[in-house]
């Protein structure tokens, strides 16, 4: 697995997997750049989805992730900035898959969803996979940023 720079955040519903995640990648050799929450304090999901697709868009983190109480907040904000390209994902297949074919950049998880070992291989497969380049692969990634230009003006 390569060392990678990895942004994560979470607001109040997934604060409980945020710590024993950021545990796990620090085992694994990766840098980690942590947006919050830093308590249980209820808190508002666009925030965090907004830091790490920051950190992501300025070059500061080369994947995100992203906990909410069930990922579909986090994932819905996370996907409305230019280049993050996020998904929940509750297995494993996904999470390797979603890297591969759709070079999926953000990781979202759904902390009322998941516990901390699946969550845990979730994430370990997501890292592990890289997007392979593939022709019919990038034309329709192609098409997906055409949508964002279109969109975006
Ligand atoms: C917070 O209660 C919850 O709505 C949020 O964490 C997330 O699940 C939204 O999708």
């Amino acid at each position: 697995m390569f060392r990678m720079r990895i942004a994560i955040a979470a607001d109040h519903g997934g604060f409980s997997l945020k710590a024993p995640l950021i545990e796990l990648l620090k085992q694994d050799g990766h840098e980690v750049l942590d947006f919050g929450a830093y308590n249980t304090e209820r808190s508002d999901y666009p925030d965090f989805a907004r830091a790490v697709g920051d950190a992501l868009q300025r070059g500061l983190a080369d994947r995100g992730v992203l906990i909410c109480g069930s990922g579909v907040g986090a994932c819905i904000a996370a996907n409305k900035m230019r280049g993050i390209r996020a998904s929940v994902c509750h297995d494993t297949y996904s999470a390797h898959q979603g890297v591969e074919h759709d070079d999926m950049n953000v990781l979202v998880l759904g902390a009322r969803i998941v516990g901390v070992e699946l969550a845990s291989e979730i994430l370990r497969a997501f890292l592990g996979a890289r997007f392979n380049g593939i022709e019919r692969y990038v034309a329709r990634l192609k098409k997906v940023e055409q949508m964002e230009r279109e969109s975006c003006e």
